[in-house]
């Protein structure tokens, strides 16, 4: 590759990916007085752009996921702030609704299951209490017949992603953000024979261009991992404690317009439980009714499909039959970025120059306030704040258990392919 460089292609800190997350990230810095830019050929068009936008701190909650709810929760409280200061920065509208979540279950089994997860919740101090199916009726009217139990979540509130990402936008390119349309195509490190040492300096985007940063924070979602991997390895493989082991994980929602229909109303988030599936429906402030999602081990072919289209509204229309007169305006998949332990990676690696922040799976909109602070702070003052302290991403490098025989750690599922142009001089 032919690589150009120009002299004023430095910046303080190079953002790849301004989704929901690289772009509140972008902001804070911005903020700070941090000189940014972003990469990303289509912003916000990934899993920002499917995201129903639940700040579901409590209904996420699940078994082995503690430390994430604690992610969660520090999260949602930062949540009001974040959206009052934004609305005010840019006069958008971020579709913050502080009106809590319902919880319910369909049949007998699914009651079941839904007390197991309450009890947990509580046994974890979240702010969950059962309440009885009367209750959950005077509270959302469009219920349907067959719900068996329900749980309230008053803290669990909801903010528009899509609004939300305008507004970022909006502020970073008033404070000066500069956004390249591109694609970050690999890193640049400067070489000194030692991959595990030689500093990243900056990008090489995908028109061959080279930009160089005093840090990279790569933000790329589930495409994390492949940028990576192609880029770093100058001895052929990737530095242990660089590995971003993100996967896409598809989910496909669908778009109800309630507007012109009187007699339908949702006032607040209603999740639940539909013969061990889990679905969700949505409220907006414009009248949308957001209907997801299915969880698919799949990439990010961006195909609605009939089955998973059919899942949702099956289950969706079994908690709000009401929704059958809704006319359907929009069926979006897109992938999630997965990590092996469902945690997001925020913070450096332990390649000198190079953070990360991603793998937030299904939790991006909820943890972005908590994500922009924790690399805002690290990049201000080179300390990884405590309350993301489980979230390293250097818990990934390889443990003596996945050693192979030779006693050489496993890079298994890691793609070295180091291209000459990925260095630096
Ligand atoms: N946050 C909900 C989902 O990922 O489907």
């Amino acid at each position: 590759m032919n690589h150009t460089d120009t002299p004023d292609n430095t910046s303080d800190v190079l953002v790849v990916g301004c989704g929901i997350v690289g772009a509140s990230i972008a902001w804070n810095l911005a903020r700070r007085g941090i000189a940014v830019r972003c990469f990303d050929p289509s912003p916000g068009n990934g899993a920002t752009y499917a995201a129903a936008g639940m700040l579901a701190a409590v209904n996420e909650g699940t078994f082995g996921e503690h430390e994430l709810a604690r992610l969660n929760v520090r999260s949602a409280a930062l949540w009001p702030d974040f959206a009052r200061e934004l609305a005010a920065e840019t006069s958008h509208a971020v579709g913050l609704r502080e009106t809590g979540t319902l919880t319910v279950a369909f049949d007998a089994d699914d009651h079941k299951q839904l007390r197991r997860l309450l009890d947990l919740r509580q046994q974890w101090g979240l702010d969950a209490r059962e309440i009885d199916v009367p209750e959950a009726r005077e509270m959302e009217p469009s219920l349907g017949p067959r719900i068996s139990g329900a749980m309230w979540a008053p803290g669990d509130h909801l903010a528009d992603p899509r609004s939300v990402h305008r507004a970022l936008i909006s502020a970073i390119e008033r404070r000066g953000v500069e956004i390249v349309h591109r694609r970050a195509q690999t890193l640049l490190q400067r070489a000194g024979g030692d991959t595990d040492t030689d500093p990243v300096i900056g990008v090489v985007d995908d028109t061959g261009e080279r930009h160089h940063a005093r840090l990279v924070v790569l933000a790329a979602g589930w495409e994390s991992a492949g940028l990576v991997s192609r880029a770093i390895g100058t001895s052929g493989h990737v530095p242990h404690g660089a590995r971003v082991p993100t996967r896409p994980v598809k989910g496909q929602v669908v778009r109800l317009d309630a507007t012109h229909e009187p007699t339908f109303l949702l006032r607040r988030v209603v999740r639940g439980i539909v013969q061990d599936r889990q679905v969700y429906l949505v409220p907006k402030d414009d009248g949308e009714i957001v209907a997801g999602a299915t969880s698919e081990e799949q990439p990010d072919d961006r195909k609605v499909t009939a089955g998973g289209i059919f899942a949702v509204l099956r289950d969706a229309r079994a908690l709000v039959p009401g929704i059958d007169e809704l006319p359907v305006t929009d069926v979006t998949a897109r992938a999630r970025p997965g990590s092996p332990d469902n945690m997001p990676l925020i913070g450096p690696t332990s390649v000198p120059g190079l953070v990360v922040a991603t793998g937030h799976f299904r939790n991006g909109v909820l943890l972005a306030p908590l994500t922009a602070s924790a690399i805002t702070e690290y990049c201000v003052d080179g300390a990884l704040p405590d309350a993301v302290a489980a979230a390293i991403p250097t818990r990934f490098a390889p443990s003596p258990l996945i050693m192979n025989t030779s006693g050489a750690h496993s890079t298994i599922g890691v793609h070295d392919q180091r291209e000459r142009g990925e260095e630096d001089g």
